[in-house]
């Protein structure tokens, strides 16, 4: 049924620009919130205990220093891009949640077990015993991919089983990678969103099982916030210092809101009004845009009309996150939503022009700067998260930019 409220480009799936009239000077939303900088701090400290385990567990892509960061590149007409695409270990910014989940509970486990008495070294984690106490347990998880991947690669390499539910639908490249790290993979015939509850509910009943919920984790929320300090060292670096006046503009593509939104609260608490916030969303999945336009947390894309079906597997999500809306629906500038055939173009035009080798999700960005430039001018230092790619294997990326 359609709703009052809803822009009428919204069931028409029709890319445009929605300015979320909710949005509040970020000095009261984020004053409303039961969460704050200390939260995001906690978020770094455990980031830091983990850096020597990581550099150890990834010594091929994660640098000495353990951080799991990508690097800050500038384009043509002063557009950043925050180039997650890049990530080390994983390639897509679905890991500064997944794998930050997976390191609390590693955390968790080898407390319990008596495994960390104080002063001792992360590393102790890649030990025999760890291993032998993290076998005994599993680690579930409903995904569009790619948060399956980044829990999947940091479970695995910590010896802790993994069980990654998924839809039917989801591209087999990325089911293949999972069961090659000795993941087991569960396909379901429904969507993303049923692959997530019937995940939910497999955990529930096995006292050795954990569950990472990526319609609800705040775990995954404060992990990707964290990324916001990531970028502020690097555009303090480059001289950047945006102002109410001249603010970030950063475009975060969108499926359930985790990343974005914690990435958005993070840059919030740092930045306060000297940051703009867009989503980005592809016509066929606005679920994100649905939310706070309607406010009703129940609402789907398919309830109006819609058919979820879109390139960008990754943002092909039904219903937003209830948990990251109530969190961030006062720190959302604005939602543009892109069409299919415009992130095919931006895929091509990204490896023809800066080698950038984008998932289509990850050019969901520059095809929103794009739009926002003709219709919300704005003296404003444009930053584009390109969020995963170069994980694609050729055959998956090479028929993208053929035709
Ligand atoms: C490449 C890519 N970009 C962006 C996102 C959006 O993240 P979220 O679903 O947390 O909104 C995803 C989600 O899987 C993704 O795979």
């Amino acid at each position: 049924m359609p709703h009052p409220a809803l822009p009428p480009q919204l069931a028409a799936a029709v890319p445009f620009l929605w300015h979320n009239p909710a949005c509040q000077a970020s000095a009261a939303a984020l004053r409303a919130l039961p969460y704050g900088k200390a939260d995001i701090d906690a978020a770094i400290a455990r980031w830091q205990r983990f850096a020597p385990l990581l550099a150890h567990c990834f010594a091929d892509s994660v640098a000495a220093d353990g951080r799991i960061d990508s690097p800050l590149l500038q384009q043509d007409g002063g557009v950043l891009v925050k180039a997650d695409h890049a990530l080390p270990v994983t390639a897509c910014i679905k890991a500064r949640g997944g794998v930050y989940e997976v390191l609390c509970q590693a955390e968790a486990l080898a407390l319990a077990a008596g495994l960390l008495p104080a002063g001792t070294g992360y590393e102790v984690l890649a030990g025999d015993a760890a291993r032998a106490l993290f076998a005994r347990h599993t680690i579930l998880v409903g995904s569009t991919g790619n948060l399956g991947y980044s829990v999947g690669v940091m479970a695995r390499a910590l010896g802790l089983q993994v069980e990654v539910h998924m839809s039917s639908d989801a591209k087999a490249w990325k089911k293949d990678r999972l069961r090659a790290l000795g993941a087991r993979v569960v396909e379901h015939a429904g969507d993303y969103a049923s692959a997530v509850s019937s995940a939910r509910t497999l955990a529930a009943s096995d006292p050795l099982a954990y569950f990472i919920d990526d319609e609800s984790s705040l775990l995954l929320f404060f992990g990707y916030a964290a990324a916001a300090h990531d970028l502020k060292a690097q555009l303090d670096a480059a001289g950047q210092r945006p102002t109410p006046a001249r603010p970030l503009r950063v475009y975060l593509p969108c499926g359930v809101g985790g990343a974005p939104g914690g990435v958005a609260f993070g840059l919030k608490c740092l930045y306060g009004d000297a940051v703009q916030i867009v989503f980005v969303e592809p016509v066929a999945s606005p679920c994100f845009l649905l939310r706070l336009a309607s406010g009703d947390d129940a609402l789907s894309v398919y309830d109006i009309g819609l058919d979820n079906r879109t390139l960008a597997d990754g943002l092909a999500v039904p219903r937003a996150s209830a948990t990251v809306a109530g969190l961030v629906q006062h720190l959302v500038d604005a939602v543009v939503t892109v069409s299919d055939d415009s992130l095919l173009a931006e895929v091509r035009r990204q490896w023809q022009q800066h080698a950038l080798r984008l998932e289509p999700s990850a050019a969901a960005g520059f095809v929103a700067h794009q739009l926002a430039a003709s219709s919300w001018a704005q003296d404003v230092i444009p930053v584009v998260w390109t969020t995963g790619g170069n994980g694609l294997p050729d055959e998956v990326f090479l028929p993208l930019l053929a035709g």
